[in-house]
């Protein structure tokens, strides 16, 4: 007898794909594929990746180059090992990868992972390729995750709701890996999000390219908003936390600012990107929006939640970019005071507008990404000493370095370490900020006799650890 088979997903670039790592494990359960911490004792590789910029691309095959030493090992060893590419770049290249790397079985695209166990079986006798866009939505095949599966991933979770764009910026290759816009209906994210609650889910991570965008048919039948589906979703018992991530400016309708305005539950981080504070960069990137565009909704979303925080991605050295460009975007910056930012240098993607377009040096752009994250992370150092003393609802996801800690998000994302019962991880607990380090919060319960556990199996939990 055999024992099960070892799957080993590794995930590049964006939250979408971590969700989709999660889906394609889902999908291959049933077929007695569990899922290892390495590649070195797996059965089956999958790199799931990512094209947005070509140093991502690149990654995959210095990767594919190490797996090609793993699996001729293995195969001496007896061992079949089978390794797939799935992602942007699978979409991207198709057959181009087995070519340059024929060490490759199998080649899978976003829109095909339902498929995945039969093309397995296919690619006993051969290599596999599927690319295509199939009509069929691939979520109405994807099985959803088992509660031990959803257990084990933690107490904050994704669901994709939106996938694809139609925006067409010109650096970019998501219209073209991802292909044009789809939102699921409204009924299949609320039963995912009650599946997730019911596992023990707390806080739930809405996704999309363009997750904004979103417009799924609702109940009624009538498409929905991002903000109609979020005030569905705070309604659910167990669901303490909100967020949605990544958002286009120009689809941040009032529904959605409403949202913000009425719902707790909802938290006080956005991620907005920006690319640049130039009018004159905004055009040449076809984002659709001027600089002042975008300070509006910033003040739309201030107004409605005051305690909002922002951040953003930053493109430097876009073809044209002059220094006064780039001196908009430092300006812009200040404006917003954004508490952290991707930043990134232009990377000429084949296949898009921009990449034909009049190039800036790579020492200019080198200049002005770090003069940009010098400014980020001065911003970031200055919001979290601004913490300190504060008083912030903590969510519990796991233990920390220190016996006796236990560790936590901010409603910013910061990560706050505490000394507390391992029984409030699951939780929600206002935490008073006492030190502040590199990257971390440190603090207290608040009220530290109010959060005694209040169930007999924390109790439990505690006898048994003492
Ligand atoms: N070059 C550099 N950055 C890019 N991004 C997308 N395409 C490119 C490119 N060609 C960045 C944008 C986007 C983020 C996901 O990646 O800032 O918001
Ligand atoms: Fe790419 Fe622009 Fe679409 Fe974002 S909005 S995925 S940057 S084309």
């Amino acid at each position: 007898m055999t024992g099960p088979r070892k799957l080993f997903v590794k995930s590049y670039g964006c939250q979408m794909n971590v969700y989709d790592s999660h889906r394609m494990a889902d999908t291959l359960a049933p077929e007695g594929y569990v899922e290892t911490a390495t590649a070195d004792d797996a059965d089956l590789v999958i790199l799931n990746t990512c094209h947005i910029r070509e140093k991502a691309a690149e990654k995959v095959y210095s990767e594919l180059g190490r797996l090609r030493v793993m699996k001729e090992t293995a195969a001496t060893q007896g061992r079949d090992v089978k390794i797939a590419v799935a992602g942007c770049v699978a979409q991207a290249e198709g057959d181009e990868i087995v070519r340059r790397a024929p060490t490759v079985d199998l080649v899978v695209g976003p829109q095909s992972y339902h498929r995945l166990p039969e093309m397995l079986n296919r690619a006993a006798s051969g290599k596999v390729i599927e690319t295509e866009f199939p009509a069929d939505d691939k979520f109405n095949h994807l099985p959803p995750p088992s509660k031990a599966a959803t257990r084990k991933r933690g107490v904050s979770a994704f669901i994709t709701v939106q996938e694809g764009c139609d925006k067409f910026c010109t650096f970019c290759v998501v219209p073209y890996t991802r292909g044009s816009e789809i939102s699921r209906p409204v009924d299949k994210i609320v039963a995912e999000a009650e599946r997730l609650a019911d596992a023990g889910v707390r806080e739930i991570t809405l996704i999309g390219q363009n997750v904004n965008a979103y417009h799924g048919d609702d109940v009624d039948g009538r498409p929905s908003t991002l903000g109609r589906l979020l005030h569905r979703l705070a309604e659910i018992p167990g669901v303490a936390r909100l967020r949605y991530t990544t958002s286009h400016p120009r689809d941040m309708d009032t529904s959605l600012i409403a949202a913000h305005r009425d719902l707790p539950a909802l938290m006080p981080q956005l991620h907005l990107p920006v690319q640049s504070g130039s009018d004159r960069m905004l055009e040449a990137m076809n984002r659709r929006h001027t600089r002042a565009d975008y300070l509006r909704v910033a003040e739309q979303l201030r107004a409605a939640r005051p305690d909002v925080a922002f951040s953003s991605d930053f493109i430097v050295g876009f073809p044209g970019e002059s220094d006064e460009d780039f001196e908009d975007t430092m300006r812009l910056v200040a404006e917003v005071d954004f508490v952290a930012a991707y930043t990134f240098k232009y990377s000429p993607r084949a296949g898009t507008p921009a990449a034909e377009m009049e190039q800036v040096s790579e020492a200019v752009k080198d200049e002005r990404l770090q003069r940009l994250q010098h400014d980020i992370e001065r911003r970031q150092t200055a919001f979290l000493t601004r913490c300190q003393g504060g008083t912030f609802d903590v969510l519990f996801d796991r233990t920390a370095r220190r016996p006796g800690q236990i560790s936590g998000r901010s409603p910013y994302l910061q990560t706050v370490q505490v000394m507390a019962p391992i029984s409030l991880i699951g939780e929600v607990v206002p935490v008073k900020i006492t030190d502040v380090g590199r990257n971390t919060l440190f603090g207290a319960l608040a009220d530290p006799l109010a959060n005694l556990p209040r169930q007999a199996d924390h109790i439990q939990i505690e006898t048994l650890g003492a």
